[in-house]
């Protein structure tokens, strides 16, 4: 009732002389501040009217989004040039200039004349939050007079554009405030420079703070955090070089960012339907950010606690006093003079994972392929490195540099590949040496050769032999598991005396805990490898059963994000698989450890969700057959030394057809509080049970807590009740894990949350595929609003599972459950 009345008094605003809004202001129209009058935009979005910022008594005319709390200024007309009180009018002239008068009656602040002119202008703020003078009466139509996206403030919204019009020379830049309280012109500046290839700065007066780099075909080369919900675009041509994002649902989401008086990144967003604001502030940027930290020909690297300096591959430091202090403001100098002009004997040295260095003595060329581009760089002797313009697909274009390389930082996740030019003698010296050790592994194991007492599968890598031996032993394997095509891998056959003497005789000491079908040891084969050892000694044709699967189906995958089968052997009735050890267990010893769980860093958590993600579709997807887990659970989470995870058994794994879509099965097996309600319960299974059991394995990681186990105080709901009741009171971020809140970024997590609670819905067919799982990661694709979870209240989990408290690798703490389902 009370909007209907709203909209009334809209309607009749004008006529009725005491009403307060309209949506455009005529020629001899105004606004008045003492009158609280304001224009709104159409769709009732935005809103034209004056404002005092904080808790200032100044007034500025500005336009806003309505509904969004806090207030929310995005553009200011008079932002140098205050008025002292409420006196302040806006007016449109007849040539279609807004005016802004004082008490006075004179301009204190007025738009642009427009070379363009026509009869009646008009002036609307549209929904989209530009104020826009113009002809014509339609709020989208007609010849634009004058518009405020051209004069940007400190807010970059959907739609606007920072860079140039080439045609008129017209620069949008954005600027900071002064402080909150003042919207004058601040220190910093972000803007689009010309120079070589154009390249997006931060400017703190006339010094660059921060270079956000150039268009990499993505998004800005120094930008690691791809914008959620958000598509990037750089448009360069002749007309016009500039740099914008859209939404990518504008009607779901307001999207703002702003640069705040300190020069920092701000981002925030509001959800239409909840209106609550969640702010995404660029963290306080590492010291490798700051514009040209190394110095000259270098590479900054922040190991997350301290930034470190490195000369490029042929360089080498200008000071070395300095240097020694790993910090050196000076940079690199050329080793050895370069003979390029003599001959063209130089080469290149490829740098991976760069932020590419300054472009503005650059040269672009957008059709030349890779070769074509080394090939112009060799050419001419004082270029000095060349990359692909473009990343997406495997690169295009080429991008020259011809002076010193300034500017250049390693992410370990994000970046480019970049080949810096050194000549023939710094090249001859040998590569990192990372290859060699992958050959003495591979050689290593292969010495162990073919063995007759062990029932084997042995692929011989050899291209003229390499077909498979296997020799059909007691176990009736049928053959058609092994219908092995040659590929890049190995699955050689241990002797059970080497496997014996690697684990000094399976010695207890040597054991690493119990898996469901059998105890892991940890052994040192001859040749210093390290290895887990996982026995199947049980002889019932269950566990022969989960074997030979775990066997066939772990011999084909190859994946970096699932643990490498490096053998096997059967010996009687000895059954043993032959691992890689993993340095550092599995996840479930980190995060539901007390002491432990500090050690991983959000950084390192997300990366761990993003890697078991990986790992998953490529089960699911990208691998040959299509495999389903089942038994998906921290505990078969494996980290090695760096922490990188490796999904872990597959003794419950099946295949699945491309055509099937769900498959049943009169065996449930699983682990309780990993396994969705429709195969608990009905024994129904598809990839979608995975899914389920990866957003527990999400909402443990975030939260530190396990699903079973957890009871929050108040409501006695498992893990995915309480996530869900804190989703739904509008409180997520209240389930991280407190030993998390130091540096973890807000918005990452909500994401995981929100993915998490997507992928635990009830329903099968409401959980995301984990082809857009990763994107959704990301931040790449929209989150659709989640369900209620599967298994909401708990209830449905009897106490059958004892849960010892030892941690194993390779296998689990809660034994994988088997029940026959009742008919
Ligand atoms: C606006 O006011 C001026 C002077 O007061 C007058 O000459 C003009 O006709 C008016 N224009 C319109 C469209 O009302
Ligand atoms: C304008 O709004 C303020 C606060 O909302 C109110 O105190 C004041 O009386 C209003 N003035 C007029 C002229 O409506
Ligand atoms: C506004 O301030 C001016 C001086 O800056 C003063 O002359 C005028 O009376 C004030 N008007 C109101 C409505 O307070
Ligand atoms: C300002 O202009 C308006 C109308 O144009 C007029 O009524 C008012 O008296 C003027 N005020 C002053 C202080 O000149
Ligand atoms: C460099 O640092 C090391 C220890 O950090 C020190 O032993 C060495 O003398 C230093 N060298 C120079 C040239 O300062
Ligand atoms: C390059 O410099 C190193 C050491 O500075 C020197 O030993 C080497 O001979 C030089 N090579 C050439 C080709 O000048
Ligand atoms: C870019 O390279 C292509 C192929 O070498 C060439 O045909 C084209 O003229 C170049 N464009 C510019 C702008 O140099
Ligand atoms: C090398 O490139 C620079 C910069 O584009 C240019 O000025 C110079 O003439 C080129 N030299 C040769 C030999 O092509
Ligand atoms: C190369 O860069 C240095 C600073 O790094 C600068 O002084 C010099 O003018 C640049 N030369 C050219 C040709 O741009």
């Amino acid at each position: 009732m009370l909007s209907l009345l709203c909209i009334c008094l809209l309607l009749f605003s004008y006529f009725s002389g005491n009403c307060t809004s309209l949506d455009s202001l005529a020629v001899n129209q105004s606004i008045q501040d003492g009158g609280n009058e304001t224009l709104v935009s159409a769709g009732g979005i935005t809103e034209v009217g004056f404002f005092s910022p904080a808790k200032t008594t100044r007034r500025y005319l500005g336009i806003w989004f309505r509904n969004v709390t806090p207030l929310t200024v995005v553009w200011v007309a008079n932002r140098n040039t205050p008025l002292e009180n409420n006196s302040g009018v806006l007016k449109l002239n007849q040539k279609g200039i807004l005016v802004l008068l004082n008490d006075k009656n004179s301009t204190i602040w007025s738009s642009k004349i427009s070379s363009k002119a026509g009869n009646n202008p008009i002036a609307h703020p549209l929904d989209s939050g530009n104020f826009v003078v113009k002809i014509g009466q339609q709020p989208n139509k007609g010849t634009v007079l004058w518009q405020s996206f051209d004069y940007p403030g400190d807010t970059h919204i959907p739609g606007m554009k920072i860079g140039w019009n080439i045609e008129t020379g017209l620069e949008r830049s954005i600027s900071s405030w002064k402080s909150d309280e003042d919207p004058a012109k601040g220190e910093y500046v972000v803007k689009v420079d010309l120079r070589g290839y154009p390249q997006v700065f931060v400017f703190k007066g006339s010094l660059i703070k921060f270079r956000v780099g150039p268009w990499n075909g993505q998004s800005l080369a120094g930008l690691p955090v791809k914008i959620p919900y958000c598509s990037q675009k750089f448009v360069l041509n002749e007309k016009e070089v500039y740099y914008g994002y859209d939404l990518l649902d504008s009607l779901e989401f307001i999207s703002i960012f702003k640069l705040t008086p300190s020069g920092t990144a701000q981002r925030s967003f509001w959800r239409a339907q909840t209106n609550t604001r969640q702010v995404l502030t660029i963290e306080d940027q590492d010291q490798c950010e700051n514009y040209a930290f190394c110095g000259e020909n270098s590479i900054c690297s922040y190991d997350g606690n301290r930034p470190t300096c490195e000369c490029l591959r042929g360089y080498f430091p200008k000071s070395p006093d300095q240097w020694n202090m790993s910090i050196s403001p000076n940079g690199c100098v050329p080793r050895n003079k370069s003979n390029c002009q003599n001959s063209y004997t130089d080469g290149f040295f490829k740098y991976a994972h760069m932020k590419m260095p300054d472009t503005s003595s650059s040269w672009f060329n957008t059709t030349m392929n890779l070769d074509e581009c080394r090939k112009s760089c060799l050419k001419n002797c004082s270029c000095t490195a060349y990359a692909n313009l473009d990343i997406r697909g495997g690169g295009s274009g080429c991008l020259l540099w011809f002076n010193n390389t300034v500017d250049m930082r390693y992410f370990p996740k994000f970046g480019q590949d970049i080949y810096i030019r050194v000549p023939a003698s710094e090249l001859d010296n040998g590569g990192p040496g990372i290859k060699k050790k992958i050959v003495v592994i591979t050689a290593g194991v292969t010495v162990f050769g073919l063995i007759i007492t062990c029932f084997c599968i042995l692929i011989v890598k050899n291209p003229v032999a390499g077909r498979l031996y296997s020799h059909i032993g007691r176990f009736q394997w049928r053959q058609e598991y092994f219908i092995l095509r040659r590929e890049d891998m190995d699955l050689p056959t241990f002797e059970l005396s080497a496997i014996a003497k690697a684990t000094d005789n399976f010695s207890s000491r040597n054991k690493l805990g119990e898996g469901g079908f059998g105890p892991v040891y940890k052994g040192t084969l001859i040749d210093g490898q390290e290895v887990a050892v996982k026995r199947h000694s049980e002889m019932s044709d269950q566990g022969l059963e989960e074997f030979k699967n775990e066997v066939v189906l772990i011999a084909k995958l190859q994946h970096r994000n699932l643990v490498k089968l490096l053998g096997c052997c059967i010996h009687g009735e000895e059954k043993l698989l032959i691992y890689e050890c993993m340095a550092n267990k599995s996840l479930d010893c980190f995060i539901f450890d007390e002491t432990r769980s500090k050690l991983l860093s959000w950084n390192q958590r997300f990366h761990i969700i993003v890697g078991i993600a990986r790992g998953l579709l490529y089960l699911h997807q990208d691998s040959r057959l299509r495999i389903i887990h089942r038994d998906l659970k921290t505990s078969n989470i494996l980290l090695d030394a760096h922490m990188n995870p490796k999904i872990s058994d597959f003794g419950m794994a099946r295949t699945f057809g491309w055509d099937q879509s769900q498959a049943k099965t009169r065996k449930v097996v699983g682990t309780y509080g990993y396994m969705p309600p429709e195969y608990a319960v009905h024994g129904y299974y598809s990839v979608k049970s995975d899914v389920f059991g990866f957003g527990v394995i999400v909402l443990e990681i975030v939260s530190g807590n396990k699903n079973r186990g957890f009871s929050d105080p108040e409501h006695s709901l498992n893990l995915l009740g309480h996530a869900w009741r804190l989703w739904t009171e509008d409180r997520p971020l209240e389930l991280i894990d407190i030993n998390l809140s130091e540096r973890c970024i807000p918005f990452e997590v909500l994401r995981c949350i929100h993915v998490g609670l997507l992928c635990v819905q009830q329903k099968p067919q409401d959980r995301p595929d984990m082809s857009s799982v990763i994107p959704m990661l990301n931040g790449e694709k929209l989150l659709p609003l989640p369900k209620a979870p599967g298994f909401y209240t708990g209830n449905c989990t009897p106490e059958l599972v004892s849960s010892s408290k030892t941690c194993n690798p390779l296998s689990q703490n809660e034994i994988s459950l088997t029940i026959f389902e009742a008919r």
